[in-house]
């Protein structure tokens, strides 16, 4: 092999991931070490915690992304890491690797903003599967994760046009607020997506922020009506002043249901109308968020009906990894563009402007 591979580390959240990617695409190793256990206790991510665990791991992580791909330095074209947004302790840590290993090995280094890589995730491609196209321009995209709700329309590679974003909470971030608020544990989007699937009733409403013609999201107004509906709820089931007590679980799966009914409503509705208005050829979702089985499937069926794909990665390639860090990098090393050795973490660093 001559060089058409991407070394690609992401350390901005909870996952430490290394990556090796073939032409911004073709996955041959993707090793996460997952931290979400390790937070699970404390409800929420500890900053401190989580880059201790970054540097307890990413060595180990590399060794086995490494072994798994067989590749040697001479195949490796490129160093790529994320440079932000993100936990500053922990962003530092994938840095400091990769620019290390950038200058032992001579090699270029490039750094990705991590939305880029929730992106350029939909170009993946597993081992072994056909290749297919990717995803066509213009593209109307969609990233959802624990600290980003953001859509944007892409004419081109690597070119963004905001079109909307969070003005509060990010739609991961109000899944792990009701989550906890529903006594379901941390992270809350696949507890509060496991919790939805056994509802029977569908009949409690909660409100959507559509914020009138604005291609903007809000959540927060959300999650306070999902605290008084869960109170009220609590005093029904006379456990009001029983804090150690839960919510039965029909009752637990009505809430959850009704939640994320109500934020896959708004992302679906509002991506599809950009995509009808920008006169879309695509539809990319990704983050996090993207790993949920409803919103796939609506946004999916819905974009059918404008007759464009949806396209967005499995679920493990949703959730932060290394190789999407490595399909964004390879563009951006494409493009030509190059990291110096003082590299810094940029903990917030937008991908676009409107
Ligand atoms: O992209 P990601 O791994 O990390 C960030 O960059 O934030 O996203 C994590 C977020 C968490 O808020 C988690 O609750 C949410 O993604 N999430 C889900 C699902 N799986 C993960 N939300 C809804 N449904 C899911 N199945
Ligand atoms: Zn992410």
């Amino acid at each position: 092999m001559t060089a058409p591979l991407v070394l690609a580390i992401e350390s901005a959240c909870y996952e430490t991931g290394v990556a090796i990617v073939e032409d911004g695409r073709r996955i041959h190793a993707n090793v996460v070490a997952s931290q979400v256990a390790l937070h699970a206790p404390t409800g929420g991510i500890v900053p401190e915690v989580a880059a201790r665990a970054h540097l307890r791991w990413i060595l180990p992580v590399l060794d086995e992304a490494w072994a798994t791909a067989g590749a040697g330095w001479d195949d490796v074209a490129a160093i790529a890491v994320t440079e932000g947004p993100g936990l500053a302790g922990s962003l530092l840590v994938g840095i400091n690797v990769a620019k290390t290993l950038a200058w032992v090995r001579r090699k270029p280094l490039v750094a990705v903003n991590h939305l880029e890589g929730h992106v350029y995730a939909a170009w993946l491609l597993d081992p072994g599967v056909a290749p297919e196209e990717g995803p066509r321009f213009p593209a109307v995209a969609l990233i959802v994760s624990g600290g980003h709700t953001f859509l944007a329309e892409m004419r081109d590679h690597l070119t963004y046009r905001l079109l909307g974003e969070t003005v509060d909470d990010a739609a991961g971030e109000a899944f792990d607020k009701v989550g906890r608020l529903l006594g379901l544990g941390y992270p809350g989007g696949p507890a509060i997506q496991q919790a939805a699937e056994g509802a029977i009733r569908h009949d409690v409403a909660f409100p959507r922020a559509w914020l009138g013609e604005s291609f903007d999201f809000s959540f927060s107004g959300l999650k306070t009506a999902a605290r008084r509906v869960v109170a009220a709820a609590r005093a029904d089931e006379g456990i009001a002043d029983q804090p150690e007590a839960g919510l039965s679980a029909p009752m637990t799966a009505e809430l959850a249901w009704g939640f994320q009914d109500s934020v896959v409503d708004v992302l679906v509705t509002k991506a599809i109308r950009a995509a009808r208005e920008l006169g879309a050829a695509s539809i990319v979702l990704g983050g996090g968020v993207a790993a949920n089985g409803p919103l796939r499937a609506r946004l999916g069926a819905e974009a059918v009906e404008l007759g464009i794909p949806l396209v967005v990665p499995r679920p493990g390639l949703c959730t932060d990894n290394g190789a999407m860090i490595g399909a964004a990098g390879w563009r951006r090393f494409q493009a030509g563009e190059r990291a110096a050795l003082d590299l810094e973490a940029r903990p917030s660093y937008p991908l676009a402007a409107r």
